[in-house]
């Protein structure tokens, strides 16, 4: 049970098995963990809040304001590797399936841009009422990860399900997933990635282009081949180099040879992700001889080249992931959204121009994830931390998949 160095909010909410919580925060920091906790008024009915500061060793929030001060739930969202809602009662559970915001424990959780793991606990009858049923449905359709109840005595003195699972099976089930999430998760699996951007020849000696310089897309290649995949990089003109051991270089120049090369590659790939600025336009005629200068204005008709994204999500099946870029300038998330169902991907990386630092050229990025799950916004990072961060969401959707 290995938890080192991970940072993990538990919110306790109003269930008797609450009483086991300074438990399950001892075994937590036993296992490497820094502990914060937060609760809701209702488990305080449950558990003391002092024996609960005393064990984390960090002070305790139940609310969005003590007196003057505000306790900053987007703060502690980010600051957590994980969050953990044990014991959740059917109250949060339903708050959380529709997005209620009444508790500290809610404001964080919808703040929160790491995995979330949930442990209801409830009497046998509640637990199985279909509006439970709908709820976890749901919660675990946002993305959330449910631990499994346990089956045995309940507080009504019925025995059933709806035990809350014990600490020490909690605590494995976040060591297992952590230790998934930071080894080798991706060993076995081939991805393919596309980054930098075409050159569309107008004659031998010029062409239409953009400024992308590959930089994001060459990160992803390497924060993939970091997790154990295998990853084909159809590379379009830059300067960048690359070295990476389990990343293999095919060089392209123009949207047609990267949509072969892409064709070719898809069909034995687990993950693809199009991070390339692939020209939408090429010219219709490439000039065999150098364009010579003649009159003060020159037309060159261009025609539409294939859409590589949308060709891959037409082929794509259930145990590929698929994800694509998009760079917006207005409606950014609605246009978003509508290339994932357009373009059928599993998620979409968006690039807003309109942030600092962000986009062509910078050596940071800031991204909004967005699959049908939801979506969650990234601070200003470095390019490799946001790389990390796009992977760690692939494992997720993958990890989530295969435990609905
Ligand atoms: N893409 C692609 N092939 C193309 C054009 C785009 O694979 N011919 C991919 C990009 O690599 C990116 C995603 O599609 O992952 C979004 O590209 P973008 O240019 O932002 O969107 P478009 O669909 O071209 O729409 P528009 O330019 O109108 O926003």
């Amino acid at each position: 049970m290995d938890l080192s160095g991970k940072k993990i909010v538990l919110a306790v909410t109003g269930s008797i098995a609450a009483y086991k919580t300074p438990e399950l925060v001892r075994q937590m920091i036993k296992a490497g963990a820094e502990v914060k906790v937060i609760t809701t008024p209702a488990a305080e009915k449950f558990v003391s809040p002092l024996s609960l500061a005393t064990v984390s060793k960090n002070p305790l929030y139940s609310n969005v304001s003590d007196g003057a001060a505000w306790n900053n739930h987007v703060e502690m969202g980010r600051w957590a590797d994980a969050m953990v809602i044990a014991p959740c009662s059917a109250n949060t559970l339903a708050k959380m399936a529709n997005g209620l915001c009444d508790t500290l424990v809610n404001a964080v959780y919808l703040s929160a841009i790491c995995p979330v793991f949930v442990a209801p606990a409830m009497d046998e009858d509640m637990w199985l009422h279909q509006s439970t049923r709908n709820n976890i449905q749901k919660i675990r359709s946002y993305g959330n990860h449910i631990i499994p109840v346990a089956h045995g005595e309940l507080a009504s003195g019925l025995i059933g399900e709806g035990r809350m699972a014990e600490p020490a099976d909690i605590v494995n089930y976040l060591a297992d997933f952590f230790s998934k999430q930071g080894a080798r998760p991706l060993k076995g699996k081939k991805a393919l990635v596309t980054a930098g951007p075409t050159y569309e020849r107008i004659d031998p000696v010029r062409f239409i282009g953009n400024f992308s310089s590959g930089k994001m897309g060459v990160a992803v290649a390497e924060a993939l081949a970091d997790k154990g995949a295998e990853v084909t990089l159809v590379l379009g003109p830059t300067s960048l180099q690359v070295f990476h051991a389990n990343v293999n270089v095919v060089a392209v120049e123009s949207a047609e040879q990267m949509y072969e090369a892409c064709s070719s590659v898809f069909a034995q790939a687990d993950i693809a992700v199009l991070a390339a600025a692939v020209a939408d336009y090429r010219p219709e005629q490439v000039a065999d001889e150098k364009i010579k200068k003649q009159g003060d204005t020159l037309d060159i008709r261009l025609a539409k080249n294939r859409d590589i994204l949308a060709s891959l999500g037409s082929v794509k099946n259930a145990g590929q992931t698929l994800v694509g870029f998009a760079l917006e300038t207005t409606n950014e998330l609605e246009n978003a959204k509508g290339k994932l169902e357009a373009k059928n991907a599993d998620m979409i990386v968006l690039n807003s121009l309109k942030d600092e630092g962000a986009g062509f050229g910078h050596d940071t990025n800031k991204i909004t994830l967005i699959s049908r799950n939801g979506h969650r916004a990234l601070p200003l990072q470095s390019k490799q931390e946001a790389a990390a961060a796009i992977v760690n969401y692939i494992v997720e959707l993958q990890h989530a998949e295969k435990t609905v």
